[in-house]
């Protein structure tokens, strides 16, 4: 199938405006029901369903760094039945735990919330990899002890909140000035400051061995396909090979062609961000996640204002020979060499978001009130030598 060219002679600008309906069709709750069968398996917890989104807030927006109670293990401890329930939910003054000094260490119940997670782990095999309503606290995998399935993995409640209470990443979906980025204002009355807060979803994900060489963004303009770039910032000798390249650029033009662009948004999006994950052989793809079209979203090793003059060559009168030119969009980016300038194997992801290597060490054992008694203890010694 030949790919629809804009014949509008208009240029647009570096971004559209967002409506709140293409940011919220970006959730993982908006899309998965039409994608399923070619997505990653996925569970969408309401927190307002489950009654627990405002103690789920108060834990989270707190300086403190315990865990709810009973969050800890795959399988839900005896202590953590409702008939234990230490202090009403409302009230966020504490009780003092009997392994702690004179320190009173506030109690977080999220007991329906901790059952949801648990049940959730065991569908998908006792691994889930977390995200809130659109974003994944990726700049907290150091948290959790690395293994060989890579970072993210949770086997228990206590490991997911672990990771959402150390991400700065995640505030995003929680900051209606942030998550509603490049929105026009809100037709009915609210201002593009006052917006509504965002309903809160944690997603849980089968949790998946990924191989980042086979992991691309997508770029749709106006409803055009115009960019593809690889996700991870690595040199991938494989990808240097054209057999290869064209075969990707097939594979997720025909992938958006056959089952996004009809079907995102009813067919009605016409600008957005997308990623797909390519199977070992570049044949077919799944989806990993949606974005809307803004300047939150890393362009990775496209500019937007390169993305904007592939779009705006995209629409202008053609010569001949420049048909063969248009019918190879998307143009697909890689990672050419060693000496390529976004090529980082070498640099951390994420370093601004780390913590300092003492709090690493102390943090290894998983449980925040071991880790902070640990760290009590490691300042105690250093105050007294
Ligand atoms: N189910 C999963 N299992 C393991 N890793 C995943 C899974 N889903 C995504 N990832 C990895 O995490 C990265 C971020 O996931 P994504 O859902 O796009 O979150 P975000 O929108 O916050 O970037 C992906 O690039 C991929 O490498
Ligand atoms: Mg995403």
């Amino acid at each position: 199938m030949p790919i629809p060219i804009s014949t509008s002679d208009e240029e647009c600008d570096l971004f559209p405006t967002l409506t709140r309906q293409q940011i919220e069709a970006a959730r993982t709750s908006s899309w998965y029901d039409t994608f399923e069968d070619i997505t990653f398996d996925s569970t969408v917890i309401d927190l307002s369903e489950l009654g627990e989104e405002e103690e789920f807030l108060h834990w989270l927006e707190a300086d403190s760094i315990f865990l709810p109670e009973g969050s800890e293990g795959r399988y839900a401890p005896e202590s953590s039945t409702s008939s234990t329930r230490r202090r009403s939910s409302s009230n966020a003054s504490s009780y003092s735990s009997s392994s702690s000094s004179s320190s009173d260490a506030p109690v977080y119940h999220l007991p329906k919330l901790n059952a949801a997670i648990r049940q959730v782990i065991e569908k998908y095999d006792g691994l889930v990899f977390p995200k809130l309503n659109w974003t994944a606290p990726k700049d907290a995998a150091f948290i959790l002890p690395q293994t060989s399935s890579g970072p993210l993995h949770c086997t228990s409640p206590s490991d997911v909140y672990l990771l959402l209470k150390s991400s700065d990443f995640i505030s995003h979906d929680l900051d209606p000035s942030r998550a509603y980025l490049g929105c026009s204002p809100d037709p009915q009355g609210e201002g593009s400051g006052s917006v509504r807060k965002p309903k809160l979803e944690l997603v849980l994900k089968r949790f998946q061995d990924i191989n980042p060489s086979r992991e691309v963004r997508c770029f749709v303009r106006n409803n055009t396909f115009i960019g593809v770039t690889q996700r991870d910032n690595v040199f991938y000798d494989h990808l240097k090979n054209e057999d290869t390249r064209l075969k990707i650029c097939d594979t997720v033009r025909a992938f958006w062609e056959d089952e996004i662009r009809e079907n995102y948004m009813n067919g009605e999006a016409v600008d957005y961000i997308f990623d797909l994950y390519l199977s070992p052989n570049f044949d077919s793809a799944q989806i990993i996640d949606f974005q809307p079209y803004r300047s939150s979203v890393d362009p990775l090793l496209f500019t937007y204002e390169e993305l904007l003059s592939i779009f705006n060559s995209s629409t202008q009168p053609l010569q001949e020979s420049e048909n063969a030119r248009r019918s190879r969009l998307p143009i697909f980016k890689i990672i050419d060499s060693k000496a390529h300038p976004s090529a980082s194997r070498n640099a951390p992801t994420y370093q601004s978001n780390m913590m300092p290597l003492e709090m690493i060490e102390l943090s290894q054992g998983r449980n925040m009130q071991e880790f902070k008694d640990a760290w009590d203890e490691a300042v105690a010694q250093g105050m007294a030598e």
